[in-house]
């Protein structure tokens, strides 16, 4: 077992840093069990839980505005309140497309990590159960970018195939670092939109379950990849540190397809432009990820080169 260099400095032994590093772990059966008990109360079924018959109300947000990402940026303040509420729509669209993204990749995940584990755990029950979520949020996403009337939203190809061949290889802590970043983030913006009387009422649903369900996936990945990072060999948290890193990076730059933008009737390029040099974009990011960044930099994710592409992704302010 290797132990990460902070806790085993001051220790001649290594037994008392071990013990505090077990310490930190809970036990796997015991953290899946209660997850299952969570499961089995507070689960819903979106397509009878949400009215999706109802139209649309007007003059309402499909997102919350200081959420999108043009939000007091000079070309913001130059647009027509319409255009304003169609750019929130399409970016509601285009994160719920990159919601499904994430989530095919995740359930992918989830089936390599218990391939190897004994069938019969609640930690292997639990990673089926989180499967049966995540089917259940990816045709919820789906359904609400139709009724939304805008396009689905693929990534980049390059990215697209670069995900391919990670979801296939990545290291069991990569995974779960990867798929923090794509829950944790989206998390705390759905958090804001689920009470906000501004939104949509059908937005609010979907926001409203994924934040109850999503509740028990970071507390899984969090768990889970605590315990690998203590656990695993040196050259694999080597790999985990490089990899999120760059997963950050990747992640910053798809976040929002730059097609919203032409498909509002912006100038794309003016745009990308101006959301890359607006201060409040920065802070709402680094804002939305610093609970992660916090807990990836208490588990010694967030060192040496990986942490400079987390900077260079903008989600890190250092
Ligand atoms: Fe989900
Ligand atoms: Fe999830």
């Amino acid at each position: 077992m290797t132990i990460t260099p902070d806790t085993a400095t001051d220790d001649k032994t290594g037994i008392q840093p071990l013990r505090d590093a077990l310490g930190l772990l809970k036990d796997r059966e015991q953290v899946a069990e209660r997850l299952l008990d969570s499961s089995k109360k507070h689960s819903f079924d979106p397509d009878e839980e949400l009215d999706w018959d109802a139209p649309f109300e007007e003059g309402k947000w499909f997102w919350p505005p200081e959420l999108v990402s043009l939000y007091d940026t000079p070309l913001w303040k130059r647009m027509s309140e319409e255009q304003r509420l169609d750019l929130a729509r399409h970016e509601a669209g285009s994160l719920a497309s990159l919601g499904i993204w994430f989530e095919v990749i995740l359930m992918q995940l989830l089936v390599r990590h218990i391939y190897d584990k004994p069938l019969t755990s609640s930690h292997v029950r639990y990673a089926l159960t989180e499967i049966e979520d995540e089917c259940r949020h990816s045709k919820m996403f789906a359904r609400m970018i139709t009724k939304s009337g805008v396009p689905a939203y693929r990534v980049s190809r390059l990215h697209h195939n670069l995900a391919r061949l990670l979801k296939s290889v990545s290291t069991t802590p990569g995974s779960f670092t990867a798929t923090l970043l794509g829950e944790e983030i989206l998390d705390w913006m759905q958090r804001l939109t689920f009470p906000d009387e501004r939104i949509q009422p059908l937005v609010r649903g979907v926001t409203r379950i994924h934040v109850v369900e999503e509740a028990r996936h970071v507390r899984y990945a969090r768990e889970e990849l605590r315990r690998q990072m203590v656990s695993c060999p040196r050259w694999e948290a080597e790999f985990t540190r490089i990899s999120s890193g760059e997963a950050a990076r990747v992640f910053s730059i798809s976040f929002i397809n730059p097609e919203v933008y032409t498909n509002v009737g912006l100038d794309k390029r003016e745009a990308m432009a101006q959301v890359k040099a607006s201060g409040h974009r920065r802070e709402v990011m680094q804002t939305g990820a610093r609970r992660l960044t916090d807990f990836l930099d208490e588990i010694g994710v967030m060192r040496g080169v990986g942490r400079k592409l987390w900077v260079s992704s903008g989600l890190l302010a250092r």
